[in-house]
């Protein structure tokens, strides 16, 4: 079968990052189209140079990367270096990318990608807030039946927030944006913190990584050992949840993981809820189901995929 075709939009952030590598390192069962930046887990000005570091590491210079959205639709941008670092990449040092980024707007770009190509063959993997995702929609709304498919990492539901009591990050960052694509139309599967919390790191998993010995198993010991620290505390756990790549490895391998197909709405509403995705899990109302929430994942053969994909990396 030929390759999927995709397009990762992301906030890089160590997870995009192992999100990244997974997807360039089976390029049997996917092709990454670009990578579009927008500002999340650190700003705009860090995640697109981010964005060029990690395919210089990964020697994909062939994949272009286009800027998106600086801040989310409606309310100021939200970061998280108390996760990621103030480089949004830290526990590893990179040289400073010398790759240009693509002058197209990202938004821009994902509208004449996806519509010049034929219809249901590209898939959006966005791993951070939704914002230049909602803007391509405001452009084309046709995008959202020309897709595949959108892939997304972001919301809670049983597992309650990370950034308040009841959001997770992406969609807290910018509801407005989640609110839209939710609403798009297009088909979409949800891997949230319900799905992602069951993919933890461990020890033994980044010595393997580290073992590897290749250049980029071993700067991602380091970005990974940075990551983990922070959520180890926050939960209590031996390891932290693996969040954005758990997207990529839906796309390669969709039997890993079990889903209800139901609906899910975004709260915009200032408040104590604001940012929080509303899943309607029992159908208690009539509202139509648009979405696929991942309420489970094998995370021995999830790993193992990951590995498996970074030892084909140099
Ligand atoms: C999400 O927020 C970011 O910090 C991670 O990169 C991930 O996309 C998890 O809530
Ligand atoms: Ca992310």
């Amino acid at each position: 079968m030929a390759p999927r075709s995709l397009i990762i939009d992301t906030d890089p952030g160590q997870d995009d990052a192992v999100a990244i590598m997974l997807a360039l390192g089976r390029p049997d069962a996917v092709e990454v189209l670009g990578l579009t930046a927008v500002a999340g887990n650190v700003p705009l000005h860090l995640t697109v140079p981010n964005c060029l570091r990690l395919l210089e590491l990964a020697g994909r210079t062939d994949v272009p990367v286009f800027a998106g959205a600086a801040a989310p639709l409606v309310v100021p941008l939200v970061t998280a270096e108390h996760v990621h670092g103030a480089t949004g990449l830290d526990g590893w040092d990179f040289p400073d990318p010398v790759t240009p980024v693509r002058p197209e707007f990202a938004p821009d770009w994902i509208v004449e990608a996806v519509m010049s190509r034929p219809p249901k063959t590209v898939t959006l993997v966005p791993l951070g807030p939704l914002t230049n995702i909602a803007l391509a929609l405001a452009k084309e709304p046709r995008l959202a039946q020309r897709l595949e498919r959108i892939v997304l990492m972001g919301g809670a539901s049983i597992e309650g927030g990370n950034i308040t009591p009841t959001a997770e990050f992406n969609i807290f960052v910018d509801p407005h944006a989640a609110a839209r694509v939710f609403r798009s139309g297009a088909e979409i599967v949800v891997l949230s913190l319900d799905a992602t919390h069951q993919a933890q790191i461990t020890r033994p998993w980044l010595d393997v990584m580290r073992a590897l010995d290749s250049k980029v198993g071993v700067a991602f010991e380091g970005l990974l050992s940075f990551y983990e620290r922070f959520d180890t505390e926050k939960y209590g756990t031996e390891g932290g949840p693996l969040h954005d790549p758990m997207t990529v490895a839906w796309i390669l391998a969709p039997e890993l993981f079990e889903g209800l197909h139901l609906n899910v709405e975004v709260e915009t509403t200032p408040g104590l809820c604001f940012g929080q995705t509303v899943v309607d899990r029992w159908k208690v109302t009539d509202r139509r189901p648009n979405a696929t929430w991942i309420t489970k994942l094998d995370s021995p053969k999830v790993f193992d995929l990951i590995l498996d994909a970074f030892r084909r990396l140099a």
